[in-house]
């Protein structure tokens, strides 16, 4: 949550700042802010609350702030609400009104991520005279630099080692010093951070699309490292304030990838990217009719001692490990167990030494996720990593990684990576069956052949929207809406159902079809939405009796079924079809519908689709 921004170079700081920000507003977006500096001049700071529109009117779309020098922010609150006194960038100084114009303190500074002991921190500050004007951890964080700043020899690179050695949590920290004009100072520790350099200038920001533009050679920076910015230059250091070399990586995203490209959102933009983003992922391990993991680190031979699987990851990361374990068992007899990330890291898991761990995560940055996988390795479990943020911490963290090749990803509400994700863990399961000859050469033959069939398949559902559009014009004021079905498709039924509650803020509940008798349905009335999903052959029967038991106590049924399962109309009142596949792949397709639905009822009720409400797409903290 929160992204930052920064520049050193010789074009006009701020508007490069507010395009980063523009860029990373996903990340957050209830209030923002500049540092920019020209030459010797002190700081000047302006924030506004609300969206980065706000701080761009205020700025004159930037021009109102000179400078060639800068820091940025957009803020999803964690300490103090969101306000101009709360939002980045802080002083080291006392600060007055909204806390905009001239800096009149030695630090200015602007942060992603948590500052665990902010408090202790903050009553050492006061005994030393530090008064403090915001709620923020940040604001303590600045200060305390402030307070090594001098004790110490005044050089930055002290003040920040020493500050480093004092906070718990985690940050990306961006720092200008008054006596240090031509120079921003980084800092980082597990939020994510990545550093560019073209023409002489230098890019700082949390994600690659807000410097995309600009330059595809970055750094990562490491955790527990700083680094000294000037225009075109990185100098990186240790905690002990010893240098360190670190080489930069080519980006292999295209810039225009982080736009909308005619489309009206980045979710839609997104949902038409996913033939793409499957299609990719899945070449990339599927040569000449095999698929071939050794790129991901995984050869036969290691898939064939793997015990049993356990996936961990959060949102929708954690409902397409909900998928896989029906696909992974099934096709491999591997048992799977899935978790949640925040719940696994604190239940002390039993972990067998045979048994693989993935993570799954679009960001590479989910605080939770890399803390289990951090815990997963720390029992010495070989883990794999499902990530689509190349260089993101899961990513360098992991044993081995498999890269989604979705590209960026900018919509809060993730689709395409999402789909992914599936594709990549479809190739696995099915090479992980194949290794331990769970199934014939023949069937593997066909899997993969069906594998390939899911982008063709997407894009003709994709073709197929209107129909979805107007159901989805009809049933944009309801408050209620339940997903139902077995196995794949309750899977299926969580995706879609988080993707209509996160996006049209109406309420909807996901439930395995045979569990809706016990509880959930005295919630259906007279016209409750009730849309079933279809796709799965064995259970269909089921499924439908468990709808039409909704359909007697007054439910609107919608069906989503393969094409063929016709009857299935004579019990709903709509029907959507999906073509048909093999049934263990069948959530790539049966999502699509379900991505449209939730984006086009957001769009009906006039809403915010990319950025709902009180949500962030990456979620650094816990
Ligand atoms: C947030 C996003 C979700 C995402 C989840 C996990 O809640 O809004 O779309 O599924 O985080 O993120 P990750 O980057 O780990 O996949």
């Amino acid at each position: 949550m929160c992204g930052i921004v920064g520049f050193a170079g010789h074009h006009q700081a701020a508007p490069i700042l507010l395009d980063g920000l523009s860029k990373l507003e996903y990340r957050g977006y209830d209030s923002a802010g500049l540092a920019v500096r020209d030459g010797e001049n002190p700081a000047e700071v302006v924030k506004a609350v609300g969206r980065l529109k706000n701080l761009a009117e205020k700025t004159d779309e930037g021009k109102a702030l000179p400078g060639c020098f800068g820091i940025g922010h957009t803020r999803w609150a964690t300490h103090g609400e969101p306000s101009r006194t709360n939002a980045h960038p802080h002083v080291s100084g006392n600060c007055t009104g909204s806390g905009s114009g001239k800096v009149e303190s030695e630090v200015v500074g602007v942060h992603n991520g948590i500052i665990e002991n902010y408090k202790e921190l903050k009553e050492k500050l006061e005994r030393h005279g530090y008064v403090f004007y915001s709620e923020t951890d940040t604001e303590v964080v600045v200060k305390l630099v402030d307070y090594y700043y001098k004790k110490y020899i005044h050089t930055p690179i002290d003040a920040i080692a020493k500050t480093m050695v004092r906070v718990r949590g985690s940050y990306a920290l961006e720092l200008m010093f008054n006596d240090h004009p031509g120079e921003i100072w980084v800092a980082r520790k597990d939020s994510p951070m990545i550093i560019g350099t073209a023409d002489n200038e230098t890019y700082v920001a949390s994600d690659v699309p807000a410097i995309l533009k600009y330059t595809r050679s970055v750094y990562y920076i490491d955790n527990l490292q700083c680094a000294k910015i000037t225009p075109g230059e990185v100098h990186f250091y240790d905690l002990n304030g010893d240098e360190v070399t670190l080489e930069p990586t080519e980006i292999k995203w295209d810039a225009e990838a982080a736009e909308k490209g005619g489309y009206e959102h980045f979710m839609i933009k997104e949902i038409y990217d996913q033939p793409k983003a499957v299609g990719d992922t899945l070449t990339s391990v599927i040569h000449d009719g095999k698929i071939d993991l050794s790129e991901v680190g995984l050869s036969d031979d290691e898939l064939k001692e793997i015990s049993s699987v356990t996936m961990v990851a959060c949102g929708s990361a954690w409902h397409v490990g909900m998928a896989l374990q029906y696909v992974i068992e099934d096709l491999t007899r591997v048992p799977v167990r899935v978790e949640l990330a925040s719940e696994f890291r604190y239940r002390n898991p039993i972990l067998d030494p045979k048994q693989l761990v993935i993570v799954i995560s679009q960001s590479g940055e989910t605080a939770d996720t890399l803390e289990a996988l951090r815990l997963a390795k720390k029992h010495g479990i070989k883990t794999l990593a499902v990530v689509n943020v190349v260089g993101s911490s899961i990513a360098r963290e992991a044993d081995n990684v498999f890269y989604t090749l979705a590209g960026p990803e900018i919509a809060v509400a993730t689709t395409k990576a999402y789909s992914a994700q599936l594709a990549a863990l479809y190739t696995f399961a099915v090479q992980l069956g194949f290794a331990k000859g769970t199934f014939a050469q023949s069937d593997y033959e066909r899997y993969i052949s069906e594998l390939n069939t899911i982008p063709a398949k997407i894009s003709k559902i994709l073709e197929d929207k209107e129909r979805l559009q107007w159901f989805a014009s009809k049933f944009a004021h309801k408050h209620d809406v339940f997903f139902i079905g077995r196995g794949i498709d309750y899977a299926v039924s969580l995706e879609g159902s988080l993707k209509m509650k996160e996006i049209s803020y109406i309420h909807s509940e996901a439930y395995a079809a045979g569990e809706l008798k016990h509880g959930t349905i005295s919630l259906i009335e007279d016209g409750t939405l009730v849309i079933g999903v279809l796709t799965q052959n064995e259970l269909y029967e089921k499924t439908v009796s468990n709808m039409v038991e909704c359909k007697s106590r007054g439910a609107y049924l919608c069906g989503l079924a393969t094409y063929g399962k016709y009857e299935v109309e004579d019990h709903c009142n709509f029907v959507t079809y999906v073509p048909t596949i093999d049934t263990h792949f069948a959530a790539s397709l049966a999502v699509v519908p379900l991505q449209l639905l939730g984006y086009y009822i957001a769009v009906a009720r006039g809403l915010d689709v990319d950025k709902p409400r009180n949500l962030a797409k990456s979620v650094t903290v816990e």
